[in-house]
């Protein structure tokens, strides 16, 4: 696999990354209603247990969603009738998922350009051993951010593109930040190109409520961990035991949210910050939106973003969708 890094990982920007943590930290703590950034789960441990959380019986999004790609596959490859396509996927993730899309064009004998972007170097080597080599199949990471590496595609590439956003990962971004980031995507694409992006669906709450509180306990642990890179990064002093997660629905938002709440009164010493934190007991710390959508909710924000909606791909249980967009532009 040939590799572009957009983004040279410099010792220079090791500790620029952490400068932004420790400030994003910071911001977060000083609020009224504390809360703690998503971008910082996805340290190593962090990573190993999201996965974990993806094969548990009680998170029914992943495997939902490999199966509507099985399912799926050859009908989205006969909607997108390009002899040579390039099929961008936001985001590295294992390769499973993306491996079904790619298979399913590779079948009908068309050749794939396959560019999996990530801002980590580490997820790409993960992805690309999952990879297999094919015929007809090319494959080139981009280290970059999604953005980034998408201009750069437009550039270097006349190719029809189909975008890979998947895994529901535009959950985390609210109405309003989802609607911007599409049109941001929009802008860097061509007319007629195509996104396939994955939406959890508003569901019975019992079956959110378990997804987001998983029986074994990882999903908390998911959620400590931002804890732990704290004490480890910055060198909090942060006592896990004391705090409790919560995954709860909101159902004016549409979203499940989780927090971490202390179980009593207490201050956390963060030296990077030389700062102490006061948190009274069960003031909520707020962590991560998970947005969940009606067929509704997706077709207004596909119509709003400048996007023509050519089919949902849905499960038998209608619990996720991967949707088929194509760009307008004139
Ligand atoms: C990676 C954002 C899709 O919101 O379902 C899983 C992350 N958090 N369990 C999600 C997550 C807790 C996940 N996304």
């Amino acid at each position: 696999m040939e590799v572009s890094i957009l983004r040279e990982v410099s010792e220079n920007q090791v500790s620029e990354f952490l400068e932004e943590f420790a400030i994003d930290v910071l911001t977060g703590l000083s609020k009224t209603e504390k809360k703690l950034s998503t971008k910082y789960f996805y340290d190593d441990r962090g990573s190993d247990l999201f996965q974990k959380i993806t094969q548990h019986g009680d998170y029914y999004l992943t495997r939902t969603e490999f199966e509507i790609l099985l399912q799926s596959g050859s009908k989205l490859a006969s909607l997108i009738s390009h002899e040579e396509i390039d099929i961008i996927e936001l985001g590295a993730g294992d390769g499973h998922k993306s491996e079904l899309v790619i298979d399913a064009f590779l079948k009908e004998d068309r050749k794939v350009n396959y560019f999996p972007i990530d801002i980590s170097v580490q997820a790409l080597k993960q992805m690309q051993a999952h990879i297999t080599h094919k015929s007809n199949l090319s494959v080139h990471g981009i280290v970059a951010d999604y953005l980034e590496g998408l201009k750069f595609l437009k550039q270097k590439s006349k190719r029809r593109k189909l975008v890979l956003f998947l895994g529901s990962n535009i959950g985390n971004f609210d109405r309003a930040q989802s609607e911007s980031f599409l049109r941001q995507l929009w802008k860097h694409l061509d007319n007629d190109d195509y996104l396939l992006i994955g939406f959890d669906l508003k569901k019975d709450v019992e079956k959110l409520h378990a997804a987001y509180n998983d029986s074994s306990g990882y999903t908390r642990d998911f959620n400590l961990n931002l804890l732990d890179r704290i004490n480890r990064e910055l060198g909090g002093n942060f006592n896990k035991e004391k705090f409790q997660h919560v995954g709860v629905f909101n159902p004016k938002l549409g979203a499940m949210e989780s927090y971490l709440l202390p179980k009593e009164k207490q201050e956390v010493y963060i030296e990077e910050l030389e700062h102490l934190f006061e948190f009274e007991a069960y003031e909520p710390l707020h962590l991560e939106y998970s947005f969940k959508y009606s067929k509704e909710d997706i077709e207004r924000t596909c119509q709003h973003t400048g996007f023509k909606l050519k089919e949902h791909f849905i499960d038998k249980e209608e619990l996720f969708i991967d949707s088929l967009w194509q760009v307008v532009k004139r």
